[in-house]
């Protein structure tokens, strides 16, 4: 098991990396990660941050340093490079959304694009979120999610176990908007791209004091 886990991995990172470098994939990504990147103010945990893909967005006068974790190592070892290029100080971590090594409210902002679709337990994931995250910080999402038209949801979930072997783990069908509310955020705003299997939302949401 751990040996196939470990070849999925490896196949994933090099596959993905890629892929990202695509006109294609660059044209519906980039300027969402710029968007959420000029909003990515002081200490920043970047979740899932895969091959390091926005990092190179992050403006030294809004983001103070970035913390990037990250499950899969050979995601890290495509990172690496991206960290040192970067304008921000980035420190790369290897650990998972559900368990973050870090205190209640230490961060001021939280980002991740295109990772919970993947997050084996999503709710926990954002939870973890929720505690390391202030009073009043932000949370920046870039997520493909499931439609809201039920024949494309149908299609989407008969697409999912293909999608989930050769994309990570990756949910074509998950309502990553219900679960970040779940977890105890407000959406302050939402943009929506993309349509069919793949619809894209970029949000902000904030964390909800109780
Ligand atoms: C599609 S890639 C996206 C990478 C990058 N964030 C981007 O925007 O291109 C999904 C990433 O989520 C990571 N991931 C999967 N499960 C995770 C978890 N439980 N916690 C944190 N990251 C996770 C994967 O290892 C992978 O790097």
């Amino acid at each position: 098991v751990k040996n196939k886990r470990n070849f999925r991995n490896r196949f994933f990172a090099s596959a993905y990396a890629s892929l990202s470098r695509t006109s294609t994939f660059q044209s519906m990504t980039d300027p969402w990660r710029k968007q959420l990147a000029n909003e990515a103010r002081g200490v920043v945990l970047e979740v899932g941050s895969g091959g390091g893909q926005n990092f190179d967005f992050y403006i030294p006068e809004i983001t103070k340093r970035v913390e990037a974790i990250e499950p899969n190592p050979y995601m890290i070892a495509h990172a690496r490079k991206q960290a040192s290029q970067a304008k921000v100080d980035i420190n790369l971590i290897q650990s998972s959304a559900e368990s973050l090594p870090f205190e209640d409210g230490y961060f001021d902002t939280v980002l991740a694009t295109l990772v919970f679709c993947s997050v084996d337990d999503p709710l926990q994931g954002l939870k973890e979120i929720r505690r390391v995250l202030r009073s009043g910080g932000m949370l920046l999402l870039l997520e493909h999610v499931r439609n809201d038209n039920q024949a494309w949801a149908i299609i989407q979930t008969m697409l999912t176990p293909i999608q989930k072997v050769i994309a990570g783990n990756c949910h074509l069908n998950r309502d990553t908007r219900s679960i970040v509310k779940s977890a105890g955020f407000i959406i302050r705003s939402e943009e929506w791209s993309g349509g069919g299997i793949h619809p894209q939302v970029c949000m902000v949401a904030i964390r909800e004091d109780q």
